[in-house]
């Protein structure tokens, strides 16, 4: 035999010298909650060791995630009072706005703030956008939102807006609202290529943003598709998107790596709740190896092209690395 691929798998100094695909902690995107109006941090049932942070646990958690050198942090606002229109996520007073101003305070350049920019946690009805009066998502009034929540986010100290409502031409009215403020120089991360999928139903509970009726299928995508996904990419480059995310990630790795191969920007992919779910219950279960589990399936994500991650392991990964 001449080729023995063994030679390079002795040992662990070895593997780890040919080691295609690393992790870094720069690499990894820590999702955060923040709730207004608790007066304690709530751990999320069906994501253990996930909270609704208080102000204050927000600010410890931000802290620890940067200490743990994790290159971006990405926040959500669960506002105490919802209507029709969503009014708490670009109102300044708003609880994510707030959460900006404390962590842009406290953080300087440590980490990269980022904001997930949607109507979702902040609409009665849960939908991503405004309804028309016979109860469809309407795009173009939508969009006038989006540009909204984008300045009064901006405006108080995201580094990055995180835009993913999956309305048509939300990226290029978000990135005219921001440079017609003086904003130019904020990028855009664009939820590119997102899935209508049931990966994210932990999720809901975290941000209570369950649709009251219906589902989204009719703004994103159809899990059948993975050239959509191209054609979604295409569209948000073309607007102006910075960074282009694919989400979820582990179901979809195959649409992460066309998109990697299609693109000259950062590619970022989002490892969602309902991944994080799976693998926390299988884990306390004593079914697979948590810590091993949780290394497979970021370093497999990476592996497929993505060049940044969001995992709510974070900071657990980080320190560990
Ligand atoms: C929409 C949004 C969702 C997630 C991130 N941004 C929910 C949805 O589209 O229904 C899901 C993230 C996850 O499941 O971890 N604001």
């Amino acid at each position: 035999m001449i080729e023995r691929p063994r030679r390079l798998r002795r040992s662990a100094a070895l593997r780890r010298l040919v080691a295609e695909t690393r992790l870094n902690p720069a690499d990894l995107i820590l999702p955060l909650f923040v709730k207004e109006g608790i007066e304690e941090a709530a751990e999320v049932s069906s994501m253990p060791g996930v909270y609704q942070h208080t102000r204050d646990s927000l600010r410890k958690a931000a802290h620890e995630a940067a200490e743990a050198g994790v290159g971006g942090l990405i926040l959500f606002g669960v506002p105490e009072h919802k209507d029709e229109r969503g009014s708490a996520a670009d109102d300044p007073q708003g609880i994510m706005q707030r959460a900006l101003r404390d962590l842009s305070a406290d953080l300087g350049d440590a980490v990269v703030l980022m904001t997930d920019l949607c109507l979702d946690e902040y609409t009665s009805h849960g939908h991503c956008g405004l309804l028309t009066p016979s109860g469809e998502v309407d795009n173009d009034s939508t969009l006038e939102r989006y540009a909204s929540v984008a300045l009064a986010q901006a405006e108080a100290g995201a580094q990055v807006v995180a835009p993913s409502g999956m309305m048509d031409g939300q990226v290029r009215a978000i990135r005219a609202a921001l440079d017609g403020a003086g904003h130019q120089d904020i990028p855009v991360m664009a939820y590119a290529a997102k899935y209508a999928s049931a990966f994210y139903g932990p999720f809901r509970d975290a941000a209570e943003c369950a649709p009251q009726f219906g589902d989204r299928a009719s703004y994103q995508q159809d899990p059948a598709n993975a050239r959509e996904s191209l054609r979604e990419v295409r569209l948000d480059l073309e607007e102006g998107a910075d960074i282009v995310m694919v989400k979820p990630a582990g179901a979809y790795l195959d649409v992460v790596r066309q998109v990697k191969d299609s693109v000259d920007v950062p590619v970022a992919a989002y490892q969602v709740s309902g991944e994080y779910a799976m693998i926390e219950a299988a884990a306390a279960r004593g079914w697979i190896d948590r810590e091993r589990a949780i290394h497979e399936s970021l370093v497999s994500i990476r592996r497929a092209g993505a060049d940044l991650v969001l995992t709510y392991w974070a900071t657990e990964v980080a320190r560990r690395l």
